[in-house]
């Protein structure tokens, strides 16, 4: 203690130590707000990178990435339900994001063999799914888990679709319970869907079983993708378990009945024989490739069913 500090008095020396500790205190909270503020704006805004390393640096989460703000970023529901399923069932892009960075694991599955992949396309969230994709996720379940190409297509997210096809799903995987996509896309009525799944090589033929997506179609009158189907070759005599065709199992004097029962009066053109021919000769996995054949753009378009 100096000399001169023995002259002030002992209660206000005591009353400078508080008045000291509270300032420390003071400034320490303005600090922990500050730099709480800082890192949610950098989340919030996607700059997770600097997000990251504030965190590391002021929280000594930083080591093991597995860690975003304290709490472990797989961390587990009874259900294994994780941060990521949350994220995604919320179409809540910039947390998938932060999630993933953080270590999220992108495969996770519930108890129900629900992953964050099909969550993003219950909700339709094309971003989502992408960064999952991006990073990845599986695009296709096994058999008898939930199929998010599946579920985007009985929504009718197509956006959804269009990315689980570009990263892989296989178009004509058949689920027991119900079929394959484009039999779901008929089934659902989703035109646009089961547009973009044909373009993509699905078996027009391949439905639920013996069931094939024209008949689905032609017992749901739906005109239009009856009209799709046809256009991409389905074979109007297939016949179902019971032994039926489409044009029998239209409801009776319907106009999907007359349009098919006109159809089959009619000769299909052979430009579209050819068509349906060329396709087959390419090949599912190479008909990315006719965009980059020597053809004239209108015929090549055709080919493309543009
Ligand atoms: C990261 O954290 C996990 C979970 O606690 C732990 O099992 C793992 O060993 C840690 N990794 C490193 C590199 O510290
Ligand atoms: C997710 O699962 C797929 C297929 O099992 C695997 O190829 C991929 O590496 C996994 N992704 C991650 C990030 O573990």
């Amino acid at each position: 203690m100096t000399p001169t500090s023995s002259h002030v008095p002992f209660a206000t020396q005591l009353s400078n130590v508080y008045l000291s500790i509270l300032a420390l205190f003071c400034f320490k909270l303005f600090v922990k707000i500050s730099l709480n503020l800082l890192t949610y704006f950098y989340i919030v805004r996607g700059n997770r990178k600097e997000a990251a390393r504030i965190s590391a640096e002021f929280y000594d989460y930083g080591q093991n990435h597995t860690f975003l703000k304290g709490h472990n970023v797989n961390v587990l529901t009874i259900d294994h339900v994780t941060p990521l399923h949350e994220a995604c069932l919320g179409d809540h892009v910039a947390c998938a994001r932060a999630l993933i960075d953080a270590g999220a694991n992108v495969n996770a599955s519930t108890i129900d063999g629900v992953t964050p992949l099909f969550n993003a396309c219950t909700v339709g969230s094309m971003a989502c799914t992408e960064i999952l994709l991006e990073n990845g996720a599986k695009p296709q379940s096994l058999v008898y888990q939930p199929s998010p190409i599946h579920e985007a297509t009985s929504k009718g997210h197509y956006g959804c679709v269009e990315a689980l096809v570009t990263w892989g799903a296989d178009v004509d995987m058949e689920i027991p319970h119900l079929g394959t996509a484009l039999y779901t896309a008929c089934v659902c009525q989703k035109l646009e869907c089961a547009r973009k799944l044909l373009r993509e090589g699905a078996n027009v033929q391949k439905g639920k079983s013996l069931d094939s997506p024209l008949h689905v179609a032609a017992e749901k009158d739906c005109t239009a993708v009856v009209t799709l189907l046809l256009d991409f070759g389905a074979d109007i005599n297939a016949r179902n378990t019971e032994f039926l065709r489409p044009v029998d199992v239209a409801p009776p004097s319907s106009i999907t009945e007359g349009f098919l029962l006109l159809y089959e009066a009619t000769p299909r053109l052979l430009s579209q024989v050819c068509r349906q021919c060329i396709r087959n000769c390419v090949g599912r996995d190479r008909l990315h490739l006719l965009s980059h054949l020597p053809l004239p753009n209108r015929l090549r378009s055709y080919l493309q069913y543009q």
